[in-house]
Formats: structure tokens, sequence, C-alpha cells
């Protein structure tokens, strides 16, 4: 699932105990399969509740939030399937199952700075880019947040655009309060946009 990738820095592979632990009772396992049994893709939710892995602590959400985070991983397409929507469907999926569920309130998700599908993907799913920080050793990535309860609107009069490869000036509005809500797709680089909530 993880050939024909020209950059294999953008996806950290499952370890086998993750992927065990995806299977088991901390996360929800859904797979696409062609009428010929073949795999087409696979996506998973992961509840970390209060293990450090929970990126809910990347984003200061105190422990009684933490218990509410879902998170999406392992989004992965065969390569003779992709550009085709899968992700967006499997995703999108798993997350109208968590909203079913009524259980988890937060889903959050890390995306590589130059993962063009799977950025644009999950801005689609209203997921929102709230940090940009090292992960997984030194990967730089984007932490990515949606909160069902309180869906994030961004007042058009904010919005500011930038390079996916600016990190200071991504760091920046960052801190500033600026959410990441969608991005285009250039051949050199990738066009990031920024806005403040409405
Ligand atoms: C990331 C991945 C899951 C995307 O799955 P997919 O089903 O092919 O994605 P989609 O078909 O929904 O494509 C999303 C967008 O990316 C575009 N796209 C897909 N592959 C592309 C490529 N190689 N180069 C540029 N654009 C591409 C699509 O045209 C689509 O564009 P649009 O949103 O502007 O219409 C798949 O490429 C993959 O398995 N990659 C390896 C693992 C990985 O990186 N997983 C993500 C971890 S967060």
């Amino acid at each position: 699932m993880v050939t024909g990738l020209q950059d294999t820095s953008t996806y950290y592979p499952l370890t086998e105990d993750e992927v065990a632990m995806l299977l088991g009772e901390r996360g929800v396992s859904l797979g696409a399969f062609s009428d010929e049994g073949e795999l087409i893709g696979y996506a998973a939710a992961y509840f970390p509740g209060s293990s450090p892995d929970n990126l809910g602590l990347d984003l200061g959400l105190c422990s009684d939030r933490l218990l509410q985070v879902a998170h999406l991983e392992a989004g992965l397409v065969s390569p003779f399937y992709r550009g085709r929507g899968w992700q967006r469907r499997l995703y999108q999926e798993l997350i109208k199952g968590l909203i079913a569920q009524g259980k988890y309130r937060y889903i959050l998700s890390t995306v590589a700075c130059n993962n063009y599908p799977a950025l644009h993907n999950s801005l689609r799913l209203k997921l929102y880019i709230t940090e940009l920080r090292e992960k997984y050793g030194n990967m730089l990535r984007y932490v990515l947040f949606r909160d069902i309860k309180e869906p994030i609107n961004i007042n058009p009069a904010s919005v500011i655009s930038c390079r996916h490869t600016d990190i200071e000036l991504q760091h920046r509005l960052i801190r500033q309060g600026y959410y990441g809500f969608d991005v285009k797709y250039n051949t050199d680089s990738l066009v990031i946009y920024y806005g403040v909530k409405d």
C-alpha cells in the first residue's frame, strides 16, 4: 500500500503492534474491497485515551477532553486505485460512525506538509490545521483537528495564503489563532489557506 510514493517521508508506516491495537478494542478499522476481493483501501480510527501518543496533548487539551479524542489513522489506498476518492470515502464513513456513536467529540490526525491528497481530503472533511510540529522522531507534520460539537467557521475577511514550505509564517499564524482550512495544488509547492474563527 505504501508503494508508488515519490516521497516516502510523507507516510510513517504503522508497526505491527499498532496495527494489532487498531484491530482490537482501541480502534475501528474499515476496508474497501473490489468485486474480486482485492483490498482497495484501508483506514482506521484510534482511541488513544490517556496514552502519551494522544494528539490532543499537542493541542493542550485537558485530561477530560483527551478521553473524547479519536485519531484518524492509516489512510492507505492501493496504488492502482489512487486518485479516485477512496481515502475520502473511507474517512467519511469512519467520521459518520464516530458521530453516530456519540462518545468522541474531537477528531485529530497528522498529515505531512507535502501530502496533497491526504491534506485536501482531511480539510474537506472539516478537519483544520491547528498545529505544525515534528512528530514520529523528526518528521514535520500538520496536526489537524475537528470539534464535532462546535464546528469552526472561518472569517472570510481574515484569509491569508502561504506556501506549505513557509514554516516560519505558518508557525506565526497558528500562534496568532489562525486555522488552516484549504489547500491548492501547485507543481512547485502547495498553497495553504489560513483564517481566524468567525
Ligand atoms: C494519501 C492517499 C491515501 C490518497 O488516497 P486517494 O484515494 O488516492 O485520494 P483521492 O483520490 O481522494 O485524491 C485526493 C486528491 O489528491 C489528488 N491526487 C491523488 N494522487 C495524487 C498524486 N499522486 N499527485 C497529486 N495529486 C494527487 C486527487 O486528484 C485529488 O485531487 P482533488 O482533491 O483536488 O480532487 C494515497 O495516496 C495513499 O495511500 N498514499 C500513501 C499513504 C499515505 O500517505 N497516507 C496518508 C497518511 S495521512
